[in-house]
């Protein structure tokens, strides 16, 4: 983890903004995922991004990134407005990983890495994938950069491995990697550590902290809390598309709006606290209905009158679900869990990702 020729930047250089993400918003038809979402990532930060399942933070990922085209907003990298283009926001300077890791499966490792650097040769993708004659010039000190990444992920001794046959860390470490080949100044991770044991999560934090130390600022998504709050110099918490926190480590860990959000527990301010207020008022309402109806002598109560009451509260909940299901119906009927496979993206752009992404998202 050493061995590289970037400058450190990190101790006293003056703070400049690297990413500034102002009010973006992504609707999905009726789903709001992100709401007005403002974030700003400096020089030498380490950002973390946390938030419950379903909070956005994928999909605020995908829209900084130009995988989608936020619904409003905008996002800056280094004072200037990004179009939302996947390639474009590689060019500038923002790389990303993926949480359902996207990499070509049946190329070496040493081959992943260089198609990520393909942004920053003149050969391009296609030449890098097809190996022409371009290509092969630029390739020696391709390979060489390459190798200096695989040795700082350590790596280096399975560079001819096909990538599908790396342990799953190591996957996720080699897409670090193809990142950081196209000199980025931002790095935004989504669950790098997911699916890693401990000691491969603490190994995780120590390249991060170089990656850092290497003057790239980073945007990280976790739920691994213990890793977030060691490894970030300020965190954001998205609940519901919504920003509900954003503070160092020890004013983010002890707010309790986020143990309530990450417990599921309403608390005052929740974005969410209406809709538990709509539904709860409901189970209310139906909960006071059937005993009244159902009771017109209520004190020698029998067993088969209490099941006869439980049935028709159990009637008169499904009811009341029916009725959430109707009104709830078109923004469910659109939803999609896994944001990333079927982005409106610019496929040529992206081509690193299109062609792996079949599993699972890992959680
Ligand atoms: N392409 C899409 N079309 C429709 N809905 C989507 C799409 N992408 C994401 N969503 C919805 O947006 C919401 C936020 O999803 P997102 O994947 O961003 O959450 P997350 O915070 O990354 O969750 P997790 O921690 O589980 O990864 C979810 O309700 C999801 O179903
Ligand atoms: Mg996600």
């Amino acid at each position: 983890m050493n061995n590289m020729t970037t400058t450190t930047d990190t101790t006293t250089a003056t703070k400049t903004t690297v990413l500034e993400a102002k009010g973006v918003t992504m609707r999905f038809g009726g789903l709001t995922a992100v709401k007005g979402v403002d974030l700003q990532v400096n020089s030498g930060e380490i950002v973390g991004l946390i938030g419950p399942n379903g909070a956005g933070k994928t999909t605020f990922f995908n829209c900084l990134t130009g995988l989608y085209v936020p619904t409003e907003g905008s996002v800056s990298y280094k004072g200037t407005v990004l179009p939302p283009k996947p390639h474009k926001v590689t060019e500038a300077g923002i790389a990303r990983t993926f949480q359902n890791i996207r990499l070509f499966h049946n190329m070496t490792v040493l081959e992943n890495v260089l198609v990520g650097r393909h942004t920053r040769t003149k050969e391009g993708l296609w030449s890098a994938l097809l190996r022409g004659p371009g290509f092969k010039k630029a390739e020696a000190a391709s390979e060489a950069r390459a190798m200096e990444l695989l040795e700082f992920i350590g790596l280096e001794n399975k560079a001819q491995h096909l990538a599908k046959n790396l342990p799953y860390g190591e996957q996720r470490k080699l897409e670090i990697a193809r990142a950081l080949a196209s000199d980025p100044g931002l790095i935004l991770l989504d669950e790098p550590t997911a699916g890693m044991n401990p000691q491969e999560t603490r190994a995780a934090e120590e390249l991060i902290f170089a990656i850092r130390d290497m003057g790239i600022a980073v945007l990280v998504i976790e739920h691994d809390m213990r890793f977030i709050f060691n490894l970030c110099d300020r965190v954001a918490c998205l609940v519901q598309g919504e920003k509900l926190i954003e503070g160092t480590a020890s004013e983010v860990q002890g707010d309790e709006r986020v143990i309530a959000a990450y417990l599921g527990e309403p608390f005052e301010g929740d974005p969410g606290a209406a809709d538990d207020a709509a539904v709860e008022a409901a189970e209310a309402a139906a909960d006071a209905a059937a005993p009244a109806e159902a009771e017109p002598e209520a004190e020698t109560e029998t067993e088969a009158e209490t099941a006869a009451d439980a049935e028709v509260e159990a009637e008169a909940a499904a009811e009341v679900e029916a009725d959430a299901a109707e009104t709830d119906a078109e923004p469910e009927a659109e939803a999609d869990a896994d944001g990333d496979t079927d982005a409106p993206a610019d496929t040529d752009s992206d081509s690193t990702t299109s062609t792996t992404s079949t599993e699972g998202e890992a959680k």
